[in-house]
């Protein structure tokens, strides 16, 4: 059986058990047709079930359909580099902003990271530095952009987490995480942090609009508990998306972990290391003979390689010509890595070139109070 928590995503992940774990609800054509009328079109991660559940969803488009606009929360933590499981989520968050004009509200954890990582709290503000330019490079909007660090937002964000807090036991934070006895205390505190930006925005404005969270489903028992709480104390509670796991190069198993740098490909590699990376690792749904593949054909559904295209080729016919191609044995497993590194290493070099000139613009985004 698969663990997925925030703090541990290991096996084959099903689904559609998750679902029901975790009583979230699939996300339907229904409502795919309604993201794509209100938005004027669909993302291809939402096409391919790339984000494929929700919470409330419903009625946060009920809402925005009556005037009331949500805004966008997401977040990092910041415990080393980037690598493209991430940069996924946030790509889809900043089309959620263009599409529908919102703000992000985007939050850096280094509190959580210093507290369930070993690591210094020095290392960890180096990684949120360089994990801001990662999101930055990616282009969402300075002006309705605001970046909340932890530890340095404290003074607004503390007031709020103390009463989020007073209403969560800790009975209820070792079901939903797995933690024992011997977890630090920060650690057990650590969800009323993450709950505060589901309605910050709003105590500052004095305002009610719903929050949309994007993120990836092991995130999801924060905002279990968050809901709950969020209601008890006068706010709406979040609506929520999730996306599935991006699967690490080695196989279709757990999630990309930047830990595992021979497993994940970073923002930073350079082109002959992805090269190198897809080449060697990246698991083949192949047959092990050319001529072997030539009658059987190879398998997409396994096959890392194009597993990852379904996250880069956004033209859905060139992504069903591959896996056609792939499954029918005229396409090679060779000449389907050959694609994908091509199609990896386009992206990176451009956002290679914004992470640099994201350097000076790190201010622009930080939120300040007014
Ligand atoms: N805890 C998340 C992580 O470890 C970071 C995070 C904070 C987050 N707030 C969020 C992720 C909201 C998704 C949505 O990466």
């Amino acid at each position: 059986m698969a663990k997925v928590n925030p703090y541990q995503v290991e096996g084959k992940v099903d689904y559609d058990r998750l679902v029901q774990e975790f009583g979230i609800t699939k996300l339907t054509p229904a409502d795919l047709k309604r993201i794509e009328k209100l938005g004027g079109e669909l993302h291809p991660y939402l096409k391919r079930g790339i984000f494929f559940a929700h919470r409330d969803l419903k009625w946060c488009l009920d809402e925005y359909e009556k005037g009331n606009k949500f805004f966008l929360y997401t977040g990092c933590g910041p415990s080393g580099p980037i690598h493209l499981g991430h940069l996924g989520i946030w790509r889809f968050t900043k089309w959620l902003q263009d599409t529908f004009d919102t703000e992000v509200w985007f939050q850096f954890t280094d509190d959580e990271k210093f507290l369930f990582k070993d690591l210094s709290y020095e290392e960890i503000q180096k990684w949120t530095h360089e994990n801001m330019l990662d999101v930055i490079a990616l282009g969402f909007d300075p002006r309705k952009t605001h970046f909340l660090i932890d530890t340095k937002h404290a003074g607004i964000m503390y007031p709020e987490a103390i009463k989020v807090a007073k209403k969560i036991t800790f009975s209820t934070i070792k079901a939903a995480f797995g933690f024992t006895d011997s977890n630090n205390i920060g650690s057990i505190f650590y969800t009323s942090m993450q709950t505060v930006p589901v309605f910050l925005p709003n105590v500052l404005r004095g305002e009610k609009r719903p929050c949309l969270v994007p993120l990836a489903v092991d995130q999801d028992p924060h905002f279990r508990i968050s809901r709950d709480v969020v209601e008890k104390l006068g706010h709406h509670k979040p609506a929520v998306l999730h996306s599935v796991f991006m699967p690490p190069l080695v196989g279709m198993e757990g999630k990309m972990s930047s830990s595992d740098a021979d497993k994940a490909i970073l923002t930073t590699d350079d082109a002959a290391t992805v090269k190198k990376k897809i080449n060697k690792y990246a698991f083949s749904g192949g047959q092990a003979t050319v001529e072997e593949h030539r009658k059987k054909g190879g398998n997409p559904e396994i096959d890392i390689a194009y597993q990852w295209l379904r996250y880069f080729e956004f033209d859905d016919k060139k992504l069903k010509k591959i896996h056609d191609d792939y499954k029918s044995g005229k396409l090679l497993s060779g000449e389907l890595k050959a694609i994908l590194i091509e199609k990896v290493n386009e992206f990176l070099a451009e956002h290679q070139k914004k992470r640099e000139k994201a350097r000076k613009e790190v201010e622009k985004y930080i939120f300040k109070q007014k």
